[in-house]
């Protein structure tokens, strides 16, 4: 559910006209719900009640401060994957001891940042890794809480690039060789072990999968404090997905996802976090954009857009499927036509849909890209020299912009010419 709905005849995001939006800032802009976000933070959150948790926030979906403020201030953690997220979260006001620190590459610099702002845990995914932070930690004179994020080796049965739980992957220690692992980590002075962290995946649309890797971790619990080590926090990562294709079955529910975590690793007597993105952002968020030209082409029209690729890369990247509705709301009983929808962008995989059916459309129209909340300002370059588009956020009746438009002139004299021009 969200709260971008027809009212009047017109697509509102709450009670704002996007018309109106568009009009103030011009297109194309990404535009965000709060009442969306707060919703969907709150049902993981609820999803878990009963159980000592903390939804971490995985601000990769969407990190504009404005975001994370809004997430901060109803309680919500934050998982990390660089020293810039680490920032933006610690400039949300989002204490250390709500933070995890997730991803294959940190840096000593990064460790460093992290330990001395205050961390809630570092997810260790490798040995390398492990001896960093011991070696940065035992230079600050601290201890570096961890878990280790095991690779369980489960298909988790969505888009090759965003599975992350087979042993193929670069993700994570494989849970075979768990046990070592960790008894190298407990004989480190500067490491405290505190848990297991698991992540399988993204845009999951069964429970099984999850299922499968949770029952893993249990066990696994259970080995390691059979050796020794004091488990009490499990990081269960992220990976729910949304509904982008309103016609396919609907993928399960915070609230079953809950259950089913409270079902597989509930009896261990842990502190559970998770690290959802998508499901809290992805819904939240519209791309909206002008139709430029509809462009007579043999067997079809394309309908080309003032958005393209670099504002939103899903479609080309991971051949993503996002609804796409006129701003207008089409009148009762007209047909729908079949269009290639296109971006300006010099490359044919500039295309966000072909062949889909829309009521049509003509020049200055506008057009609202759903589910398009996270990973999609976040993924957004600057290639063709165009600029990142603006960003705005509402809440009930009103809007505001969260991230302006820059002007041309600040996208070139970003560059510097070396003396010998
Ligand atoms: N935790 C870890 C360690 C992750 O790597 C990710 C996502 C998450 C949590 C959040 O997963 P989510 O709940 O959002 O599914 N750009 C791709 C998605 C990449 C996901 C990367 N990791 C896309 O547009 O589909």
């Amino acid at each position: 559910m969200d709260h971008f709905l027809y009212r009047d005849g017109a697509l509102f995001a709450e009670d704002v006209p996007i018309a109106e939006i568009a009009a103030a800032v011009g297109t194309p802009f990404y535009v965000y719900s709060t009442a969306t976000l707060l919703r969907h933070f709150r049902l993981f959150d609820e999803a878990l009640d009963g159980t000592d948790h903390l939804v971490c926030y995985a601000m990769k979906a969407a990190s504009n401060q404005a975001i994370l403020t809004t997430l901060a201030q109803a309680g919500a953690g934050m998982d990390v994957v660089s020293e810039g997220e680490y920032r933006r979260a610690r400039a949300a006001g989002v204490p250390g001891e709500k933070i995890v620190f997730s991803g294959v590459g940190k840096t000593a610099g990064e460790i460093r940042a992290a330990l001395t702002g205050g961390i809630r845990q570092f997810n260790v995914e490798s040995e390398p890794e492990l001896e960093v932070l011991n070696a940065v930690a035992l230079e600050l004179g601290t201890v570096a809480p961890i878990t280790v994020r095991v690779n369980p080796d489960v298909d988790a049965r969505t888009h090759a690039k965003i599975a992350t739980g087979k042993s193929e992957n670069k993700f994570g220690i494989p849970i075979s060789r768990a046990g070592r692992v960790y008894a190298h980590a407990g004989s480190l002075p500067g490491i405290e072990v505190i848990g297991i962290d698991v992540h399988i995946g993204s845009q999951l649309t069964e429970l099984e999968p999850f299922e499968q890797a949770y029952r893993k971790v249990a066990q696994l619990t259970e080995d390691l404090r059979a050796e020794g080590h004091d488990i009490r926090r499990l990081d269960l990562g992220g990976g729910l997905g949304i509904p982008y294709e309103r016609s396919n079955t609907a993928p399960p529910l915070p609230v079953e996802y809950g259950a089913l975590i409270k079902r597989t690793v509930g009896h261990l007597g842990c502190e559970i976090e998770i690290e959802p993105g998508r499901l809290i952002a992805g819904n939240a968020g519209l791309l909206v954009a002008s139709v430029i030209y509809v462009k007579e082409g043999e067997g079809r029209d394309f309908l080309i857009l003032d958005a393209a690729m670099n504002d939103l890369i899903r479609p080309a990247m991971y051949e993503a499927y996002h609804d796409i509705l006129p701003v207008a709301e089409p009148a009762p009983g007209v047909e729908p036509r079949p269009y290639d929808i296109v971006g300006p962008v010099c490359e044919s995989g500039d295309t966000f849909a072909r062949n889909r059916g829309m009521p049509p459309v003509a020049p200055g129209d506008l057009v609202a890209f759903r589910s398009a909340g996270a990973y999609g300002a976040v993924m957004a370059s600057e290639y063709n020299t165009r600029p990142l588009i603006p960003e705005v956020m509402v809440k009930d009746d009103q809007f505001a912009v969260i991230r302006p438009r820059p002007s041309f002139d600040e996208m070139i004299n970003r560059d510097t010419i070396p003396s010998w021009l």
